[in-house]
């Protein structure tokens, strides 16, 4: 089956970084290999220079790359796309967008007016997905007139790291884990993923979205679901969205009250907003419905600046009788692996209880693959797993509009935190 990968948005920041290095590995391992890539732009593609600017290895693509010359904005310009296209049944496409999301709705739209919506045709989705449940559900709605489900691929690139990956693999293949899976066991989960960066020039995309809409609507509350959904049986991958749907359907809707929003200093003047009340720094804490979660905070948090770059699940388990609580982490990154806070012995002659980290990293003789590369494989693959089905961004938006609109309404100035704090 030959593959034509469409790129609407290829001279933005993330094709450059992230989508066309991790073509250039997907080519370079030779994984799949009939594969055409058109970036679509609106004057002449400078492929050559494009691909200069992501990385070396991206050279790998000049042979299989062209561009493609349209107005985004002109309905009629989608027809030329078609008949440039020519899908044939022993073809496909996949149509990559990376842009805001109410542009995407509408190019979305003149894709399945122009034809160009028939069954092998896929469309692959940048987050965020609306801005909040209002848009959200206008933006699925108008999406569903001409797509079905299973043609769009909703990116969330962190559902994709290897270590989130794991958490399915480690719950459902370790009878140590996955016997102490619950509120008897488990009496707090942390999500934290904190970034040294701060906005890097992103300004202006960043006063639209800010951290909860940024990393935690998307990006942790997948990583929550993965941790607190049910097993699917016989690790059927294929059921693990409708499970993470489930656990997002579970939850409790946020309390603002149990939220904080922080903002790094400086940053208002670097996003050229002096006053900006945008949150760089965001904590929920969430609460389950369901019977195994009743009474377990499940605490969210994201920030930038921070002082160390670190994102991870841990999990905190209870205390028995003489028995400490002890801490399972999920290093997702940097340093993926596994780290586990046991009591053993204090060496010596006393025989006191000491608590020892023990940091298992995952095996790294085998390259890891970045997350672009796996969803960009699953995608040619029908693989749907690792993709954010329409329901789930729902539930997503509806457990956390209460904080939206808390924050909308308040008239509290956003507390500001020092460039390189460790904690808030
Ligand atoms: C993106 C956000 O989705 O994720 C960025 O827009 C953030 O602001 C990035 O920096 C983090 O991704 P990663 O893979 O570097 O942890």
């Amino acid at each position: 089956m030959k593959t034509y990968l469409v790129i609407i948005g290829v001279t933005g920041d993330l094709s450059r970084r992230k989508l066309l290095p991790a073509l250039a590995e997907i080519v370079k391992s030779g994984v799949e290999k009939d594969l055409e890539i058109i970036g679509v732009s609106r004057r002449k593609l400078d492929v050559a220079g494009i691909l200069q600017a992501s990385g070396s290895d991206a050279g790998l693509l000049s042979p299989i790359m062209s561009g493609f010359t349209m107005d985004l904005a002109q309905a009629d310009e989608y027809t030329k796309l078609k008949e440039h296209l020519a899908l044939d049944e022993n073809s496909q496409a996949l149509i990559y967008l990376s842009v805001p999301p109410m542009a995407a709705t509408q190019i979305v739209e003149f894709l399945g007016r122009a034809g160009l919506n028939q069954p092998n045709v896929k469309v692959l989705l940048e987050k965020p997905f609306g801005v909040d449940l209002t848009s959200a559900e206008e933006m699925i709605k108008r999406i569903e007139q001409y797509f079905d489900e299973s043609q769009i691929y909703r990116i969330d690139h962190y559902l994709a790291k290897e270590m989130a990956q794991n958490l399915v693999t480690a719950r459902g293949g370790n009878a140590l884990f996955a016997m102490a899976w619950d509120n008897h066991s488990i009496e707090k989960i942390e999500i934290k993923a904190y970034e040294t960066l701060g906005i890097e020039g992103r300004g202006e995309f960043y006063e639209q979205t800010g951290a909860l809409r940024d990393v935690l609507q998307g990006h942790l509350m997948q990583l929550l679901a993965l941790t607190i959904m049910r097993m699917p049986e016989a690790f059927d991958w294929d059921e693990v969205p409708e499970l993470r749907r489930h656990a997002l359907e579970q939850l409790e809707r946020a309390d603002p009250s149990h939220s904080l929003r922080a903002q790094y200093e400086g940053y208002d003047e670097e996003a050229g907003n002096p006053g900006s009340q945008v949150e760089t720094f965001v904590r929920v804490e969430l609460a389950s419905r369901d019977p195994l979660w009743l009474g377990v905070p499940l605490v969210l948090a994201t920030g930038k600046a921070m002082g160390e770059k670190t994102t991870e699940i841990r999990i905190h388990f209870r205390a028995r009788t003489d028995a400490k609580g002890n801490q399972l982490v999920f290093r997702i990154q940097p340093h993926e692996g596994i780290m586990m806070e046991l009591y053993l012995k204090r060496p010596g002659y006393e025989r006191e209880l000491q608590a020892h980290e023990f940091s298992m990293p995952l095996e790294t003789t085998t390259r890891l693959p970045d997350a672009y590369e796996q969803v960009l494989v699953d995608a040619i693959r029908d693989r749907k797993s690792l993709f954010t089905g329409g329901d789930e961004v729902l539930e997503s938006w509806r457990v956390l509009q209460p904080i939206l609109d808390a924050w909308d309404m308040s008239d509290t100035p956003v507390q500001v935190y020092n460039k390189g704090a460790a904690e808030l």
